[in-house]
């Protein structure tokens, strides 16, 4: 890939995406799954950019929404309603009532005052809604504390005594469908056995409700298959899909997947210039022009992302950390890493940077968010424009 071309072209800070590679990505999970009837429901949050959720809807893809923005993104780019699902801790009357009147494929409910306020919106409404419950398994997914979700200490899910009575609830209920149900425990998973035991304690759940004639149609795995970003070890995805389907042995389910890192991160580079040099005694300093408004994961996971530098020189290294201009002394894009002696304007390229890069974006210090590129079939096409200083003001009203 041209980086160098492609920075002068659209200047930087920039976000790269590969297409390409996002579609080899759906490929191999979605065939993991084959010779059972499932869905790949792409988690719109980790890159909700139209142009790469209309890409996964051309590839079959339904979506994994967790606010009613995200739900319109998905119908906006082509994503069928009968493909969408809406998740969340959170949600408010507003968005529930969208959802049911928009027809999407469920609701998953993350508690039972939820499903109350559920059941009387679509009262109200005169509908049936279709739910699945989020099932808390208690299981530790062995992955960072912020991105881990499974275990009772985290706010997401119901325990399964608490999903059962829900179940039961809906059942009875003229305005809910259990149709479902769910967990997800976590994202960046990079071991079998937290997914599998905490398969085998959903499916067993299942099995117990099918006992009292509650029949769910749809086993929702949740995402978080996790990527390299360095060195780690990873989930092929085949046997992520058997571990799981291990589990199901002689129920008739179509498995949900929502997937979002494992489909958009290692497609996504973060290109960022360096404008100067600095030593403070011992400590050398990059500074480049991108920053933790363009991508927080460094700052606030103390997240690895692989740096490639293009510069002509290619001498010796010494180590640096690689910090923006944000006032924190937690902007940083990269600690101790080993660079040569680099100029202005110089190049780096920052990888794995296409889940949850832009979209955690912010304008902090009044800058500009950067601009998006997609690249398909050796073309590239801007996708989401550079911000500007009218675009940052424009919701603002004159001080009265
Ligand atoms: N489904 C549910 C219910 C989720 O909460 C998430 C992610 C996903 C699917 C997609 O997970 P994935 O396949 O991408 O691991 N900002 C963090 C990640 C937060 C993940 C939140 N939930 C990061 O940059 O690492």
């Amino acid at each position: 890939m041209d980086f160098k071309a492609l920075a002068n072209k659209y200047n930087t800070p920039l976000y790269l995406y590969d297409l390409d590679h996002m579609s080899a990505q759906y490929e191999k999970l979605k065939s993991a799954f084959k010779g059972r009837p499932s869905i790949l429901a792409y988690a719109v949050k980790a890159n909700s950019n139209l142009s790469v959720i209309k890409h996964f809807a051309d590839l079959g893809s339904g979506a994994d929404c967790v606010s009613i923005g995200e739900i319109r993104r998905a119908i906006l780019a082509g994503i069928p309603p009968y493909k969408i699902l809406f998740s969340g801790v959170g949600k408010n009357d507003d968005e529930i009532r969208e959802a049911i009147e928009t027809d999407i494929l469920y609701i998953n409910v993350e508690s039972e005052a939820e499903l109350s306020r559920i059941e009387n919106i679509a009262k109200e409404l005169k509908k049936r809604c279709r739910i699945s419950i989020r099932v808390n398994p208690n299981i530790d997914p062995k992955t960072h504390p912020y991105i881990s979700t499974g275990l009772h200490a985290n706010k997401f899910g119901v325990e399964i005594s608490t999903a059962k009575r829900m179940y039961i609830k809906s059942k009875n209920s003229d305005n809910l469908d259990p149709v479902g149900i769910h967990f997800h425990i976590g994202s960046q998973l990079t071991e079998l056995k937290p997914i599998y035991e905490a398969s085998e304690i959903v499916a067993d759940m299942l099995r117990s409700l099918q006992a009292i004639d509650i029949e769910l149609k749809f086993f929702d795995i949740g995402g978080g298959l996790g990527i390299k970003y360095d060195n780690e070890t990873t989930i092929e995805p085949y046997d992520y899909a058997q571990v799981i389907l291990s589990t199901l042995k002689g129920l008739d389910l179509t498995i949900i997947c929502e997937p979002g890192r494992f489909l958009t991160a290692n497609a996504g580079y973060f290109l960022t210039k360096v404008l100067y040099e600095k030593q403070n005694g011992d400590k050398r300093f990059v500074v480049v022009d991108g920053a933790m408004n363009d991508l927080l994961r460094p700052s606030l996971y103390n997240a690895f992302h692989k740096l490639e530098v293009v510069s002509e020189n290619d001498g010796k290294k010494s180590k640096a950390d690689v910090v923006g201009p944000v006032c924190e002394s937690g902007d940083f894009i990269s600690k101790d890493c080993f660079l040569p002696i680099l100029e202005h304007n110089d190049l780096i390229v920052v990888h794995s940077a296409g889940a949850y890069g832009f979209g955690m974006g912010s304008n902090y210090n009044t800058r500009a968010r950067s601009a998006e590129v997609a690249l398909k079939n050796g073309e590239d096409r801007l996708i989401r424009k550079r911000e500007t200083f009218d675009d940052l003001i424009a919701l603002e009203r004159e001080f009265l």
